[in-house]
This record gives C-alpha cells, structure tokens and sequence, in this order.
C-alpha cells in the first residue's frame, strides 16, 4: 500500500427529515445565495424544506444551474456574491448544481479571470466562501469531495477543478428527495458511482486489502440495489444504500493508498464537451473497451473483480477476464445505458478528435501507469463505435 493522507471533513446529515439540521449548520446572521437547478426541487417539496429550515436568515436565489454547468450560467451568481456580501453558499440538487456551487464559491474570491483556475485545475484556488449542500441525486460524490467539473459551451470545454477550499461544510442526505428522480437519472447515478469505484479499484495490486474488499462490497451493492430501486423508486431501503453508496465511492476513501486511473472519466468529458452526452453514459461508452484495451496491465485486479464481485471462477485467465468485461458491459445495458457510441448518433469520427484534445491540454499519458496514449485512447473511441 501507498503512503497516504487522509482528510474528510464534510459533515454528513443522512436519513429522514435531515433538512431540517440546516438550522443549526448555517450561522443565524448569514447572508446565504441558495443555488438551484431547473425547478425539480419546486416539484418535490425539498425547496419549501430548506426555506423552512433557513428561517428569517438573509437569502438570495439563483436558479437554473444546468446539468453539465455552464460557466456563463454560473458568473452573474458570482456577481450576486461579490455585490450583495454573500457569506455562505447552500447547494441544493444534483451533482451538477453543487458543482456550480462549488465554482461560485472559489470565483467569488478569485482575482482575475476564473477561468484560469479551471486551467490550473483548481491550483490556483486559495479561498472560498463556505459550502453546504442538499444533494438530491446520489451520483457523483460531490458531496463530500474537492471536486467540481464544469462545461464551458461557448468554448466546447468541459474541465474539471479540485480545491479544499470547496470542500462542502456540510451535507444532508436524505433518500426521500431522491424518490421523485425519472429513471434515466436514477440510471445515470448508478453507472457514475459504479466508474468511480472503478477508476480506483481497478489497476494493478498494491496489497490494499481494505480499499479492495470496500471498493468490491460497493460494486456488489450498486448492482444488487440499483435494480430494485430502478423497479421500486420509493422503496426507501434500497434507495438509502444507493444513496450511501454513490457517497462512498467518491469521497476518498477508496483512493487512499492506491493507484489510480480516471483516464475513463478523463476521455468521457471530452464526449460530453463534444456532443453533450450524459456524464454517465461516456463512462458506459469508454469503460468496457478501455478495459478491453488495458486487460494486460489490469490483468490481475480484472481477474479478482471476476471472481469477487461476479462469483466467475470457471475457465482460463483470459476467458475469466473476458467474461467479466461483458458483464460490465451487461450491467450498464441492463439498467438503461448503452454503450457504444452509435446509441447516442456518434460516428468512430470522434476518436481522433478526442484524442487530440486530450493531446493538446498535456494530457497524453493517462491511466494509472500513464500508458495510455493519444492513440490508445483513439483506438478506445475506434473501438466503441
Ligand atoms: O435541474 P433540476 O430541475 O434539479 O433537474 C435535475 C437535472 O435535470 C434532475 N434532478 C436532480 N435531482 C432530482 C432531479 N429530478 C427529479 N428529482 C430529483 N430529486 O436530474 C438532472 C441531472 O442532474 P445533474 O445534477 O446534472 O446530474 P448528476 O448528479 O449526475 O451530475 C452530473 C455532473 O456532475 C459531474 C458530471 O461531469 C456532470 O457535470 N461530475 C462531478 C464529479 C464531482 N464533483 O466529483 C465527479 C463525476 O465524475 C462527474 O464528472
Ligand atoms: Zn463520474
């Protein structure tokens, strides 16, 4: 195993009826902008929760941080911050609210042009006002990590910016607010937590026996709980170790002391940023082939996943493999995501495309042994057609 630091020090209010704890997280005297998606959380009664639990404290409203956050929606909220003293920023919705929530929070103390540090991936970063969250789709883990990606549409860019400053103060879960989620999203989160365990657990072994058995107890929940909450949307239970889950597989843990990838995720942004594909849905795109591509250096943890988490012990090595990369595969199409590049109306015309973006940004040596080349990650694209 690895060195490692370890540091998580969001707060997490998760179960029922834990909106109401924004009373005591956010200061009485605070000036709060409250950042909201496209209205689903109008429709589902978590609005009329936070406003209760927010009580007579100063607040200012943005709305319609889209999936996928756009620079240009986010700016004027920055604008707000910095004209009328705003001093603590709540997030309430997806992934993709808090993320712009994260944005707004370091731009609103950033000298310059803050599109710099989404360059710098978050480097330059060296304040933020504080952040708490309402998350009602677990998917992304934003909401006890560093992370924020944010699409830049004028440009075509998407990138993504890690800081501590973001880092949410608080977050509340509570399943319920997630019952109201169509399936597509519900889909979606299964499959990002499902990558995010994978761009951790599986590379080569370091002996981390804890983060691997966590990491696979992870992939077995997601795939035993997705189905039942995708058939049963309020069924509570299964919904709470979704939620749990999707947590888990991001805030930290499982990267503690391992070798990482990301190089999924890496190419997955570019698809997004190109033809504004789901997040989930690249993973799904890139994932089986990138496997497929890198079965020799990812041999030995492909072989354990087989076994561990699909129960697959019977043939060779190289049949083992295989059969676990189609049941990855299998698994995504079975709760709704496809995963070639056709389904979603693009042509093997992207490959070189992403490649030399990927290329041009100095990210030419991606993967957890840096092997994966612009012409691997070609052939990848070439191979997902
Ligand atoms: O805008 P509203 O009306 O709220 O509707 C949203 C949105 O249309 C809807 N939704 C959310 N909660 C709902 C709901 N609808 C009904 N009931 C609810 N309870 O769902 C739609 C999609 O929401 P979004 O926030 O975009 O989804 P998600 O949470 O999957 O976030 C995706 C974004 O996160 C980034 C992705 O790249 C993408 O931009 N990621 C962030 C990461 C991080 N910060 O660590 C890591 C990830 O790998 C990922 O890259
Ligand atoms: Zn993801």
């Amino acid at each position: 195993m690895d060195n490692f630091t370890f540091f998580n020090p969001t707060k997490i209010h998760f179960g029922k009826g834990q909106i109401s704890q924004i009373a005591s997280e956010v200061p009485a005297g605070a000036k709060v902008l409250l950042v909201a998606g496209g209205g689903s959380i109008k429709g589902n009664g978590v609005y009329d929760q936070v406003k209760e639990a927010l009580g007579d404290r100063t607040v200012v409203e943005h709305w319609g941080v889209e999936a996928n956050p756009d620079y240009d929606t986010l700016l004027p909220a920055v604008d707000i911050c910095r004209r009328q003293g705003i001093d603590w920023v709540l997030a309430v919705g997806g992934g993709s609210v808090l993320d712009g929530a994260k944005f707004i929070c370091a731009a609103t103390q950033y000298e310059g042009e803050p599109w710099a540090f989404m360059q710098d991936f978050g480097a330059s970063v060296k304040a933020a006002l504080p952040l708490g969250t309402v998350l009602t789709l677990p998917a992304t883990g934003s909401e006890a990590n560093p992370a924020s990606v944010i699409s830049r549409r004028a440009i075509k860019e998407k990138l993504c910016f890690i800081s501590p400053h973001v880092q949410p103060v608080f977050s509340i879960l509570d399943p319920e607010t997630t019952f109201t989620l169509p399936p597509r999203q519900i889909a979606n989160g299964i499959g990002d937590a499902f990558c995010h365990v994978f761009e951790q657990y599986l590379t080569y072994p370091v002996n981390a026996a804890v983060q691997d058995q966590f990491s696979e107890s992870i992939l077995r929940v997601l795939i035993e709980e997705g189905p039942k909450t995708l058939a049963n949307p309020s069924d509570y239970d299964a919904r709470a170790n979704l939620v749990w889950a999707a947590t888990n597989a991001l805030n930290g843990i499982l990267g503690c002391g391992v070798p990482q990838d990301w190089a999924t995720h890496m190419i997955g942004h570019e698809l997004t940023a190109l033809h504004g594909i789901d997040h989930a849905c690249t993973l799904a795109i890139v994932l089986p082939e990138l496997l497929e591509a890198q079965r020799a250096g990812k041999g030995a943890k492909l072989l354990q996943y087989a076994e561990r988490v699909w129960g697959i012990t019977e043939g060779d090595d190289d049949s083992r493999i295989s059969a676990a990369i189609t049941k990855t595969r299998e698994f995504y199409e079975s709760i709704g995501i496809r995963t070639r590049l056709r389904d979603y109306d693009v042509t093997a015309d992207v490959a070189p495309q992403v490649a030399a973006r990927l290329a041009a940004r100095g990210t030419s040596a991606i993967g957890e042994k840096g092997d994966i080349t612009p012409e691997r990650v070609e052939a990848i694209l070439r191979a997902a057609a």
